[in-house]
């Protein structure tokens, strides 16, 4: 993924407030589309998104920073997000956890430097009776096991 130049940035909130309107309440959904488009929200967005909505920056990045599907630093093209509730937790998911690990030479919460994966933990995703489960990107995986992660990883690499 790579880094936006700032001016794609500027046009592309003035794109989400034209479409949105620059109120308040419509501060997630431009958030939500800048990091769909860009897969992170930059300091630069933050402060364009607060100067052109006339919000407070600090309430810009508080925003950013609560809702765990929007994220400040860049990620991976897959991001890799592995259950860690308890249904998952007791069907094995810490070998799971062990071997995405061992694969990606990564370990929860980082990135790759290809920025090709990351590598994060997750809440329950629904699917506590086919536990261990994960979602890459938008795609749910269940009933791990060690042995089907590394086909799935090889399948991505
Ligand atoms: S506990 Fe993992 S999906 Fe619900």
């Amino acid at each position: 993924m790579i880094v936006p130049d700032n001016n794609v940035i500027v046009n592309e909130v003035e794109k989400l407030i034209e479409k949105y309107g620059s109120g308040r309440e419509n501060l997630l959904p431009v958030l939500q589309d800048i990091q769909r488009k860009f897969g992170f929200i930059s300091d630069f967005a933050m402060q364009e998104i607060a100067h052109k909505m006339n919000i407070h920056p600090v309430e810009v990045y508080g925003v950013v920073t609560f809702y765990s599907f929007l994220s400040t630093e860049p990620k991976g093209k897959y991001i890799i997000r592995l259950c860690k509730t308890i249904s998952c937790d007791l069907a094995g998911k810490d070998a799971v956890a062990n071997t995405l690990q061992r694969e990606l030479g990564l370990k929860f919460g980082e990135t790759s430097s290809d920025r090709k994966f990351t590598l994060e933990y997750c809440h329950c995703i629904g699917m506590c009776d086919q536990g261990p489960a994960m979602l890459i990107n938008e795609q749910v995986y269940t009933k791990l096991t060690p042995s089907k992660v590394i086909e799935i990883i090889e399948n991505l690499k």
